[in-house]
């Protein structure tokens, strides 16, 4: 299930930040963060099963009633069953009335999964 990003999860989160590849560098990865913990339209989603395997992070559009996915992230143990496609389904369903939409740095996986 997707659960709201708290300081606690700071360590896992960052974790599963730096498998993106616009966040190798840990300046930009510890300065995404701190955006994420500040910007209230920044949003951080972890995925819990019995550990925290993933991640996903949206930038809300008020304006245009529209929600952007700019961060997704599956531990590399658990990839390729569906986490990916689970988490932004969930997210779909909390974000109903919402579009949901992607970045240059997300579009690749996101057109995949509103195929599905
Ligand atoms: C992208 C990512 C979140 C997918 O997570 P996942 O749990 O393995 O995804 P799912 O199991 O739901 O879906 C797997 C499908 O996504 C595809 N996929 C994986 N990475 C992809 C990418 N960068 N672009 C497009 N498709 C991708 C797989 O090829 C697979 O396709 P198939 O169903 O046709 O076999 C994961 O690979 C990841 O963390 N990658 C590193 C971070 C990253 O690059 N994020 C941005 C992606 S655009």
């Amino acid at each position: 299930m997707l659960i709201r990003y708290k300081k606690t999860f700071e360590k896992i989160a960052m974790g599963l930040l730096s498998f993106m590849p616009s966040e190798k560098d840990l300046k930009k990865l510890q300065h995404t963060m701190k955006e994420y913990e500040t910007d209230e339209d920044l949003q951080l989603f972890l995925w819990k099963e019995e550990d925290i395997i993933g991640l996903l992070g949206v930038q809300n559009h008020n304006d245009k009633n529209s929600l952007e996915i700019l961060h997704i992230s599956v531990n590399p143990s658990h990839r390729f069953q569906g986490i990916g496609k689970k988490m932004v389904m969930e997210l779909k369903e909390m974000y109903a009335d919402k579009e949901i939409i992607a970045n240059e740095n997300t579009a690749a996986f996101i057109e995949k999964c509103n195929l599905c």
